[in-house]
């Protein structure tokens, strides 16, 4: 068959006439097709799933009523546009009462999102020219950059690993590179690493973001599931709204994945620009969802209870890869566990199985152990498992636990 002329048409951002010819299998695919190939091995067995970066659970009833209600009234039912004052007064009272963030305006310093996702897509539209650099962290969510590339503009990678506390050596980005730098992503509770930053870390990002004159863009996409403190925003840091945005979601804090809806908060100007451009993007989310996430944000205490399931089980995932070998710190948010991936398996019959990257651990154990997590080997080798494993019960959670105790029970790891 002959090629169609569309194959030539494709622009050199997504790869140009080449679009679609690449052979290479991504990490997600490879986890995917090993997951399956698993399955097909051992009929009967489950895999326990660590790997899943989402929610196990619903949104909590009395939002989905919420939305029920919403959904039948005529007026919401039209283009949302930017959105009406609803989600924007209830995300001002969030950022007070959850995050200690004073002072926001809602109509001139909040706009919805349909998620964090499609503002990292759409803030790079009004921000990034061809040669432009951002700083980006390094494992992490892509999203900013890819969109950054899509305009000609660089990423400078920063990375993040145990000996920086997963906070990014802002020091260390080479003066040529800083003065063509327009903007700093950051995501703290971090995804993979389940770091938090800390308050003296965003005052650092403060005046290194007005000293050199650049944007900072934190994505809060885990903002307030944490385990014992507080929940940080950046914009409680002073000075923040004079440089930054944040990003807040009800994907994970809510357990509103697929509902798509969050805001983007902080400096007046960066809000109105990615306004305009979201204008010329999409027709804002259905106004009876926005509405649905304005109550969540005025129940923070769904959140808490989410975050205190995590909790408990973190507690638990700790222990087990603990006593498997893995050098294991609770995290203090999130529901990521990052941990360095072992070099060599040792089994019971004395057998070495030597690992050359996290990424073969991780297809090891799916293989080996049907035991699924997601790999990085970017600033170290390591693993993420994560505790949205699916469990309808106290009961269940520990039984998937004690199954993971015994798969891993007769192997030993070394580092
Ligand atoms: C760091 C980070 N940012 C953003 C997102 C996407 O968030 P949303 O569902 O709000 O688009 C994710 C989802 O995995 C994430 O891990």
């Amino acid at each position: 068959m002959s090629e169609s002329y569309i194959q030539n048409l494709f622009a050199e951002r997504i790869g140009g006439s080449q679009y679609g010819k690449s052979t290479a299998i991504y990490k997600f695919e490879k986890i995917k097709r090993a997951k399956r190939a698993a399955m097909a091995l051992n009929p009967g067995r489950k895999i326990i799933d660590l790997g899943v970066g989402e929610p196990d659970e619903m949104a909590f009833p009395e939002v989905v009523a919420k939305l029920h209600d919403e959904a039948k009234k005529p007026e919401n039912r039209g283009y949302a546009d930017n959105g009406d004052a609803v989600l924007k007064l209830a995300a001002a009272r969030y950022l007070a009462r959850v995050c200690g963030v004073k002072g926001i305006n809602p109509e001139t310093e909040v706009l919805h999102s349909i998620g964090n996702k499609a503002a990292l897509s759409i803030l790079p539209t009004a921000l990034i020219n061809s040669g432009d650099v951002v700083l980006m962290t390094v494992p992490g969510y892509p999203v900013f950059g890819t969109h950054a590339k899509y305009y000609g503009g660089v990423v400078h990678n920063l990375k993040l690993t145990a000996e920086n506390g997963f906070l990014p050596d802002l020091d260390s980005v080479p003066p040529e590179v800083l003065v063509r730098s327009k903007a700093l992503v950051l995501n703290y509770p971090n995804n993979p690493t389940g770091a938090t930053a800390t308050p003296e870390f965003f005052e650092k990002v403060v005046a290194f973001a007005k000293k050199n004159k650049i944007v900072v863009i934190h994505d809060a996409a885990y903002a307030a599931l944490v385990f014992d403190d507080k929940p940080l925003s950046f914009l409680a840091t002073p000075g923040a709204k004079d440089v930054g945005v944040e990003l807040h979601s009800t994907s994970k804090s809510f357990n509103m994945t697929g509902w798509r809806c969050g805001f983007v908060a902080g400096n007046e100007l960066l809000v109105k620009a990615y306004g305009d451009v979201k204008d010329n993007t999409d027709s804002g989310q259905f106004l009876a969802i926005q509405h649905a996430a304005a109550y969540c944000f005025d129940h923070p205490d769904i959140t808490e209870k989410i975050a205190g399931k995590y909790s408990r089980r973190m507690n638990g995932l700790v222990r087990v890869l603990g006593e498997a070998g893995f050098k294991v710190k609770k995290p203090k948010g999130s529901f990521f566990l990052y941990v360095r991936s072992p070099k060599t398996a040792v089994t019971k019959s004395g057998q070495h199985i030597a690992f050359a990257s996290a990424e073969d651990v991780s297809q090891w154990l799916i293989t080996e152990k049907l035991i699924s997590s997601v790999p990085w080997d970017d600033a170290c080798a390591c693993l993420r498992f994560s505790v949205t494993f699916e469990a309808k019960s106290v009961v269940e959670e520990n039984r998937i636990l004690s199954d993971l105790t015994g798969r891993l029970g007769d192997v030993r790891f070394e580092f």
